[in-house]
């Protein structure tokens, strides 16, 4: 099987390259400067000579989007649109992996994947966009929602705690009323070799098994760094960001569970392997 990878020096997009390489697949990664999705002279017709073009460019920065709208739009929707373009053009499949993000988190059990969409906030509607813009673009495609990935090469939750840990040995206040399944990306990169090997289409949801609040989250990972870091419960209230988030966004994994016949690991064990890993 032949996979082109966009975005494939970002946090996700750099495991999977290592991941789909190690299971013998002819890959290819693309990124910026040498592949630019926002512009049609951008490279993007060195993509798409393959069997899988698979979608990891986004601007990722939540809070940024809120101001920077244009720049969100323009690489999550018109991006994505662009690369449905070139995968119409020359028949490879698509997949674009998508966000949490899409609901408005006032659910209480698992989001399925035909779950009413609402985002929240502008990273949100702009990913829902792509979503749409490839589903409308006549291309075969899967659509792949995750959520609160942390892996090896980018900017992420466990990282900020123990950058904050290394620093500093008074407590830590975080979130206790915002609850999703934090995603090791070497376990969601796993995730997408099952599936490109599926070679199923419509939307899948991809994410760790169980689920947290980012309090909880923090405790696990302060346990094992410094555990005689106190890690106190706020309230979102308390804590006001830029970007609105959802409470409550578990991913239902039963459709991945059924079409894999395998379960996505515990976000436990995605933190114990990337502690082990760093
Ligand atoms: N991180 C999360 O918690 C999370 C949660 C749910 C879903 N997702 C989705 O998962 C995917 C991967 O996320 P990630 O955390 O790995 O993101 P990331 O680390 O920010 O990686 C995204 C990559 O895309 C590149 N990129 C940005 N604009 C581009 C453009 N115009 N053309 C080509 N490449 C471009 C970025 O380059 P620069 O770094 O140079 O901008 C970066 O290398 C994204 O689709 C994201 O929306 C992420």
């Amino acid at each position: 099987m032949k996979v082109d990878v966009i975005g494939a020096r970002g946090m996700l997009g750099t495991d999977l390259l290592f991941v789909l390489g190690n299971a013998g697949i002819d890959v290819k990664g693309y990124d910026l400067p040498e592949l630019d999705i926002t512009s049609d002279g951008g490279g993007l017709e060195e993509i798409g000579q393959c069997d899988w073009v698979v979608n990891c460019a986004a601007y990722t920065d939540v809070d940024g989007a809120e101001t920077n709208f244009e720049k969100a739009y323009n690489v999550n929707r018109d991006g994505a649109r662009r690369v449905a373009e070139r995968c119409r053009k020359t028949g490879a499949c698509l997949m674009y992996i998508s966000t949490d993000y899409v609901f408005d988190g006032q659910n209480r059990v698992a989001y399925r994947e035909d779950a009413t969409v609402n985002p929240v906030n502008v990273y949100g509607k702009s990913k829902l966009a792509g979503e749409k813009e490839i589903q409308s673009a006549g291309v075969k495609h899967l659509i792949v929602r995750t959520q609160s990935l942390f892996g090896l090469n980018g900017k992420n939750f466990v990282k900020a705690i123990m950058d904050r840990l290394a620093k500093n040995d008074g407590p830590l206040n975080v979130v206790n009323d915002q609850i999703s399944s934090p995603t090791y990306t070497m376990h969601l990169a796993d995730a997408i070799l099952r599936l490109l090997k599926k070679s199923k289409q419509g939307i899948i949801n991809a994410s760790a098994s169980g689920e947290c609040s980012w309090f909880e989250f923090a405790c696990a990972i302060t346990a094992r760094i410094k555990p005689t870091v106190t890690v106190v419960p706020v309230s979102t209230s308390e804590y006001i960001r830029p970007a609105v988030r959802p409470a409550f966004s578990v991913l239902d994994k039963s459709l991945y569970e059924s079409w894999t016949g395998s379960s996505m690991p515990l976000w436990q064990d995605g933190l114990r392997e990337y502690l082990e890993r760093i």
